[in-house]
């Protein structure tokens, strides 16, 4: 880690990683330097050992990403939007297939791009102020960085498919009841609680945590007897590992476990 970023910020706290999206004056909008930003440093925090937890969170108080660059879209052709879209499904990809969990910190507006960003994440927190949508139909365009097959993952289908053919934006207590962020905070407690959660998650077994994550999102894709099948295969191979010692052998002595991700 260590590079210097014009449009992102990474920051270090131990075993959590933090990114911020930082591009006040276009509300965290998405541009494609930041896009690229976020790709590299997505690919740092996946390779170092000892970064156990990403939070993602946006700059400022309004917004954690308000969306693609419009600014930068408005006169874009065919081939210039199909790049800058298999470059945001890249980093939604990245934040979805990186061995340890993301936390989405929502602290305003997560549109479009925004909204995409955070169900790729592994679960969200809001703040009270958080609004939440894929308003690109009144652009004259869908999403492109996987929002229209994501949220039908992450939400039922008829809200995902009303949200996406209408732009209707949730607010929080409605992204709450309906399971796309997990719980819902003050402004100035957001970060705070995605820190305790990310701390909890770093006590875990690492390696555990990366296969839980992994096989949860093949899961998805899969009959639910290939991913049972898969589900027994990863569960033996964690047998296989120092940390399945480790934590049974602490437990049994009612002592903490001390996870080395071996
Ligand atoms: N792309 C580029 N710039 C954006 C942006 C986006 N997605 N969203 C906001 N901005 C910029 C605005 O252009 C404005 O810049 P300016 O001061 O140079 O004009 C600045 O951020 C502040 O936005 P503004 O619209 O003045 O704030 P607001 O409080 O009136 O409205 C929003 C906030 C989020 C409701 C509104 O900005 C909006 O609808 N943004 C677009 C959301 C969207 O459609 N996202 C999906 C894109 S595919």
């Amino acid at each position: 880690m260590g590079k210097a970023f014009e449009n992102i910020r990474l920051e270090r706290d131990g075993a959590l990683a933090l990114v911020v999206v930082d591009r006040q004056d276009r509300l965290n909008a998405l541009n494609t330097a930041t896009l690229v930003e976020l790709l590299a440093a997505l690919s740092d925090v996946s390779a170092d050992e000892s970064v156990r937890v990403l939070i993602l969170t946006g700059a400022g108080d309004r917004a954690f990403v308000a969306g693609a660059d419009v600014h930068e879209m408005v006169d874009r052709g065919y081939l210039e939007a199909l790049r800058f879209a298999e470059l945001g499904q890249k980093v939604c990809a990245a934040l979805e297939e990186m061995p340890k969990p993301c936390i989405a910190a929502i602290n305003g507006y997560a549109l479009g791009g925004g909204c995409e960003l955070a169900i790729a994440c592994d679960f969200a927190y809001a703040s009270t102020d958080a609004l939440i949508g894929q308003p690109e139909v009144n652009l004259g365009i869908i999403p492109g960085f996987g929002g229209t097959q994501r949220l039908l993952r992450r939400i039922p289908a008829g809200l995902a498919r009303e949200m996406v053919i209408t732009g209707r934006m949730l607010e929080a207590d409605e992204a709450l009841r309906v399971g796309l962020v997990n719980a819902v905070y003050a402004p100035d407690e957001l970060l705070d609680a995605a820190h305790e959660t990310a701390r909890a998650i770093a006590e875990k077994g690492p390696l555990a945590v990366a296969r839980a994550k992994r096989l949860m999102a093949l899961g998805l894709d899969l009959p639910l007897g290939a991913a049972n099948a898969l589900e027994r295969e990863s569960f033996a191979g964690l047998f296989a590992t120092e940390d399945q010692t480790e934590g049974m052998r602490a437990f049994l002595a009612k002592r903490k476990p001390e996870f080395r991700g071996r």
